[in-house]
């Protein structure tokens, strides 16, 4: 497939386009900074400028393109994961911005060229515990797709926001639009650097439900969305099995929720943030967990 792919310089979309190229996929990657790696092509572009976005929606996507003289590809799928992609980066007001007229941007240049599936990445803060002042809880466990999103902090309104964007989208185009409510994004050398301190201190997890998702199967995740058609307008949580601390769930619920309603009976290492959705309908099947890299 021919895939458009914005923001694939960051941390999530490089594993994501280096995912996508070992399928057979093309990829072009549309960022203010190109992504250095082998088979992509680059195209530097501001997901703000709908001008700009319309334009690179309907350009080659390399010079190879143009040999065939049967003018300009159209794009199987466009992948939009460019943002400012938490608080406390840029001012709020400039992230809602950016976050919220980017994504309209990228949408509609998308579906008024015929694109007829676009991904796009939401977030787990859009369950308004990540960033919040103090403590929430979320209203149940483990978490699914239809817990209530309503955070108080501007990235993830942003996310609230691009998710009804998109919603009213697909409404009309009737293309399938998937969002990906992402946990926290964990690279392959993040998991010496950064969990013996989970283990230590798990509370240093609350904020993103203990879970977290490996970049390689964000890579996969989004792989699978591409690949399955006929959905419509969707969400997905997107997160490993397991959670991302050495405690047993049981007692991470007795410290940190006991007071929260339990849907059902949680295995000992099993995530609260539930990928079941992206199971059934996907076929999402992660494959990395910390506890091998880490041999616990
Ligand atoms: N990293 C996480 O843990 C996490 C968790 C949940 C959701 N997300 C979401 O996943 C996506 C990727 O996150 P990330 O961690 O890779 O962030 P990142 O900051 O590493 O990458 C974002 C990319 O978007 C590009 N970008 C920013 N503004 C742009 C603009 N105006 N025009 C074009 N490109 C622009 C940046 O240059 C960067 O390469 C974001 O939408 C983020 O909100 C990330």
């Amino acid at each position: 497939m021919r895939i458009l792919f914005t923001g694939g310089a960051g941390k999530a979309g490089r594993h994501a386009i280096a995912y996508l190229l070992q399928q057979g996929h093309r990829v072009l990657n549309v960022d203010l900074a190109p992504l250095a790696l082998a088979g992509v092509d680059n195209r530097i572009a501001d997901i703000t400028d709908a001008g700009q976005m319309f334009d690179v929606m309907s350009s080659y996507a390399g010079f190879d393109e143009l040999d065939p003289g049967t003018g300009v590809p159209r794009f199987d799928a466009v992948v939009h994961f460019a943002a400012v992609p938490r608080i406390l980066l840029k001012s709020d007001n400039e992230c809602f911005r950016v976050n919220t007229l980017g994504t309209y941007n990228v949408i509609d240049a998308a579906l008024k060229l015929g694109v007829c599936k676009i991904v796009f990445a939401s977030s787990e803060t859009t369950y308004g515990v990540c960033f919040a002042d103090g403590e929430r809880k979320p209203d149940y466990l483990p978490l699914d797709e239809n817990h209530p999103t309503v955070p108080e902090d501007s990235y993830a309104m942003s996310k609230v926001v691009n998710e009804a964007t998109a919603q009213c989208f697909q409404r009309r185009s009737g293309a399938d639009i998937y969002g990906l409510r992402i946990n926290n994004v964990i690279e392959p050398e993040d998991y010496a650097a950064q969990f013996p301190d989970y283990m230590q201190n798990p509370s240093l997890r609350r904020r993103n439900f203990f879970a977290y998702i490996d970049a390689r199967d964000l890579g996969h995740m989004v792989e699978r969305c591409v690949q399955v058609d006929g959905l419509g307008y969707q969400v997905f949580n997107v997160s490993n099995d397991t959670h991302s601390v050495a405690t047993s769930t049981s007692d991470l619920i007795a410290e940190y929720y006991a007071d929260v309603p339990l849907t059902r009976q949680m295995d000992e290492q099993e995530t609260f943030y539930s990928n079941a959705k992206a199971k059934a309908l996907l076929g999402f099947n992660p494959q990395h967990d910390w506890r091998d890299v880490l041999g616990r």
